[in-house]
């Protein structure tokens, strides 16, 4: 069975479970930032492990469940549970679930994900919306043959997927407007994606801020590419959960990484709520 015939199998199986739901926006969350899915009313809860050929996430914290349901009253599907290059899966089965909600139908995603603070002045805890990336895993999800049939909007499916805008700047200002009726300024960043699992060096947090870079971590990028290659509409949100190598007093941990991101969930999910009918609005109806 080839790829594209596993990720067709993934989606209509799910949409056997989705029945008259047709959402247009799909958010995927990070580490600790599991109350977002507990947000979801009139929830459908497919386990992972159920859908056919879905990689399982091995990560504590990383609770494998797709729901769907609605969010601020717009359809909306919720990803709990990214599998990560660190966990020793193919770059193919890391963007799994993100070709399979291109599938499905998806026109946006909102990808969350817990980050190191490179730029001084941010805050733990602080949520920062992603203008830009650097690439530093060592990979790329589009290396291998193209399918041009993952296009989910015309002039899509490219071999040379255009990287100009990647984080859509009209979601990210939406974002902000959310943010600022939510009562908190959401900051921007430059991502930086390291394929982990050991946190950087002191030394190579320094580099990565000479790069341009203002944020680090593991995840994201590999999906955002996939993303752009389909034509999906790209949000993401950082919640800054430690400061990066060097910067604060401690040495790093996934504990901190995870209690951080339990601190700052109902935040998050509160200005899901509020952002999701604005975007689903934004998007073409789906027919
Ligand atoms: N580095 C890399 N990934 C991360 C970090 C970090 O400091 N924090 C959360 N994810």
């Amino acid at each position: 069975m080839t790829y594209y015939d596993q990720v067709s199998e993934a989606a209509a199986f799910l949409r056997s479970k989705l029945g008259s739901l047709n959402p247009s926006v799909a958010i995927v969350l990070g580490s600790g930032l599991g109350a977002v899915a507990d947000a979801v009313a009139s929830p459908v809860v497919v386990p992972c492990a159920q859908i056919p050929h879905f990689p399982q996430s091995t990560v504590e914290g990383h609770s494998g469940r797709f729901v769907a349901g609605l969010m601020g009253g717009a359809p909306v599907v919720v990803l709990q549970g990214r599998v990560h290059f660190y966990e020793g899966y193919t770059p193919q089965q890391v963007t799994f679930p993100m070709r399979v909600l291109g599938a499905l139908g998806l026109q946006s995603v909102i990808l969350t994900n817990a980050a190191g603070g490179i730029q001084e002045g941010y805050r733990v805890g602080q949520l920062v919306a992603l203008s830009d990336h650097i690439n530093l895993m060592g990979w790329n999800p589009l290396i291998g043959p193209n399918e041009p049939r993952f296009a989910a909007r015309p002039d899509t499916g490219l071999r040379f997927t255009d990287m100009t805008e990647a984080y859509s700047k009209a979601l990210r200002a939406l974002a902000k407007e959310a943010a600022v009726e939510e009562g908190f300024d959401l900051a921007e960043g430059v991502y930086l994606a390291v394929s982990g699992p050991s946190y950087e060096t002191p030394a190579e947090i320094r580099a990565f801020r000479s790069l341009g870079a203002t944020l680090v971590g593991m995840s994201t990028v590999p999906e955002t590419i996939v993303a752009c290659h389909m034509g999906l509409e790209v949000l993401a949100i950082s919640c800054v959960t430690n400061l990066a190598a060097g910067m604060g007093a401690t040495p790093l941990s996934h504990q901190e990484v995870f209690e951080t991101g339990h601190q700052v969930e109902h935040r998050l999910a509160r200005l899901l709520e509020r952002l999701v009918p604005g975007i689903a609005a934004m998007m073409e109806p789906n027919q």
